[in-house]
């Protein structure tokens, strides 16, 4: 017996062979003297065919005592057959069985939510799941080719934190030796320093927020990608953010097609988005449609989920919203310089009503403007010395945004909860598994 160990994934290069592969066994069918298992090993799936006049008594037996999910090895010979899913079946000679599952509590009938959500850590085998780990992981290798290969250097933020960065209502608090730490809403505030270091700089990491919000939109434990670039102004920003986001999907949509056809994602609706330019709305502009549209909102407010929705679904691509109001947006942004009440902020909304997924802004480099706001926002002085030292020492401009992979994922694969483009999600009422 052969004892070439090879993956789903390899099997082109050996039709004809035998050859050994270890899965679990995703779903399973008799018809007579034949057992069809359908085997899984977490690069693809693969039907595995027994026919019991051609096999050891031993292995029909343990044929037919495999239940789903059952860990096994299995040999065969590989044959090229064009009705296969994938193009190949195996023509089985051995059958292992390291372990005989009992009933998998996921099984093919409809299970709730909260069902799936207790059992996430199972969840995952299945194969919607599975294409969405693939996606988010594709998503996460792009983004970091994007900025690498740019010249920028990666700077790994803390999560614990004496300070907040994007205002105190969502901090989540722990006692650290006597003192009070937060965990990080974002590493941009360490970032901006690591800016006048380095030049261009950008963390990916993990950040929280207390959201009191119970939305398919929000999560408590989410990861960010947030470039931060010396000397780069307000236009150039927004020029980045295109660039950014044009180059990631184009990467993602060749490397993802199949999973995102296993996911049914109508890739036709994002491949306007791998064209420049965006449009682009002055947050006035914004207001002013959305009144037209029918919407209650007031010139000085923040847009609302619903407001979002309306306005992208005016466009095949996503929608760049600039200049808000500064007193609807965090303290270390840059006033416009046209008018101060306003700040150099901008929201980057995804079509289909999938809303924000980015949030930037050239940052303020006085000294001044800034002691006013952490002020004005009563945020502890002697926590931010260490960031107003940016604008003592060598003042500069620069700008940058954050993006959340999750918001981004469920777009892409048009999911319409966050919570399955994360592994393991962590949302208000839920901290399990
Ligand atoms: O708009 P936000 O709060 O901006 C910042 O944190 C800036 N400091 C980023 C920067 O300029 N470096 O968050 C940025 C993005 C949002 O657009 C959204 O994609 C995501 O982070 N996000 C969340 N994703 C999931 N769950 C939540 N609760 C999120 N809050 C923000
Ligand atoms: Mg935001």
């Amino acid at each position: 017996m052969s004892r070439r160990v090879i993956t789903i994934a390899e099997l082109t290069a050996h039709a004809g062979e035998e050859i050994t592969i270890r899965g679990w066994v995703y779903n399973w069918r008799k018809k007579g003297k034949l057992r069809f298992i359908i085997l899984r090993d977490g690069f693809g799936y693969l039907q595995c065919i027994v026919f019991r006049p051609e096999v050891e008594d031993e292995v029909w037996e343990t044929a037919v005592t495999l239940t789903q999910e059952s860990s096994l090895e299995v040999t065969g010979t590989v044959v090229a057959d064009e009705r296969a899913p994938g193009g190949f079946e195996l023509k089985v000679s051995a059958l292992k069985a390291l372990q005989i599952a009992p009933e998998f509590p996921i099984g093919k009938k409809d299970h709730g939510p909260d069902f799936l959500l207790n059992n996430r850590h199972l969840w995952l085998r299945s194969k919607r799941q599975h294409a969405l780990m693939r996606v988010r992981s594709q998503v996460e290798f792009a983004i970091r080719e994007f900025f690498q290969g740019r010249g920028y250097t990666l700077i790994d933020s803390p999560i614990l934190t004496p300070a907040a960065c994007e205002g105190t209502s969502s901090l989540f608090e722990t006692e650290y030796f006597g003192e009070t730490a937060y965990l990080s809403q974002s590493g941009q505030l360490y970032l901006e320093p690591a800016a006048a270091a380095l030049g261009k700089v950008y963390c990916f990491g993990p950040t929280f927020r207390a959201e009191k919000s119970k939305t398919r939109r929000h999560l408590t434990e989410f990861w960010m990608v947030e470039p931060e670039v010396a000397w780069l102004r307000f236009d150039g920003l927004l020029d980045l953010c295109e660039e950014f986001l044009s180059e990631v999907v184009v990467r993602v949509l060749e490397s993802c097609s199949e999973d995102l056809e296993r996911l049914e994602r109508d890739v036709s609706r994002l491949e306007p988005t791998t064209k420049r330019p965006y449009p682009r709305l002055d947050y006035a502009e914004a207001v002013a449609k959305l009144v037209e549209l029918g919407s209650d909102i007031e010139f000085g407010e923040d847009l609302g989920g619903d407001d979002e929705t309306m306005l992208t679904e005016l466009y095949d691509r996503p929608l760049l919203i600039t200049r808000y109001p500064a007193k609807v947006k965090a303290f270390y942004m840059q006033p416009d310089p046209e008018d101060p009440s306003r700040a150099l902020a901008v929201d980057v909304l995804a079509p289909e009503g999938y809303g924000e997924i980015i949030g930037g802004s050239e940052r303020s480099d006085s000294l001044e403007h800034l002691e006013r706001k952490i002020a004005e926002h009563e945020l502890p002085r002697e926590a931010f010395e260490w960031y107003l030292d940016v604008r003592r020492y060598g003042s500069f401009p620069h700008s940058g945004f954050g993006m959340g992979i999750e918001r981004f994922v469920a777009w892409i694969c048009g999911v319409p909860h966050l919570r399955e483009t994360i592994p393991y999600p962590r949302l208000i009422n839920r901290l399990y598994p």
